[in-house]
């Protein structure tokens, strides 16, 4: 998804339960579970906003698409965001994922302390792309 569309690629869906252990790694993620008929786009990680109708608040987010084959969770593919600005618990939420632009694939770490470092990158480039042209140009769509 690198080149800047008009109209940015949107996944919906509800905040669920996973399996609780991005909190204990230091990145608690909100797993979405997304809305039936959603075109979820492929398996990586992407830089994205979330935006939680809620409480109107748009969040800058990494977003994992995947089956995390560094836990071995097996075949289920996962919509999992980290929001970098805040820790709110946003269980049971209906939140839209606005997509910037992919980062990478998703990869199998041969150990959880490779994922953390490859997690922080993810993050620190997400941030970058989030502040650039095109990152808010999808923050103005957002918002209209
Ligand atoms: C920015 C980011 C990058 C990730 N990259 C990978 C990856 O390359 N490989 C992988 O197995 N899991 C990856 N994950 C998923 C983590 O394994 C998952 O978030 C973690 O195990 C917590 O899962 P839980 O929320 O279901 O407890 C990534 C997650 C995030 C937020």
């Amino acid at each position: 998804m690198p080149d800047p569309s008009p109209s940015p690629t949107r996944l919906s869906g509800t905040v669920v339960h996973g399996a609780g252990r991005g909190r204990g790694l230091g990145f608690p993620t909100a797993n979405i579970s997304p809305d039936p008929g959603a075109d979820v786009p492929p398996p990586a990680i992407y830089s994205g906003w979330l935006a939680r109708p809620a409480t109107g608040a748009v969040h800058r987010a990494t977003i994992s698409i995947g089956t995390n084959p560094t836990f071995e969770d097996g075949p289920r593919i996962h919509t999992e965001v980290y929001c970098h600005d805040t820790s709110d618990d946003l269980y049971g939420e209906h939140v839209a994922l606005w997509f910037v632009a992919r980062i990478r694939d998703t990869i199998r770490f041969a150990s959880v302390d490779e994922l953390l470092l490859a997690v922080k990158a993810d993050v620190r480039r997400s941030e970058a792309l989030l502040d650039s042209a095109h990152g808010c140009r999808v923050r103005a769509a957002v918002l209209s």
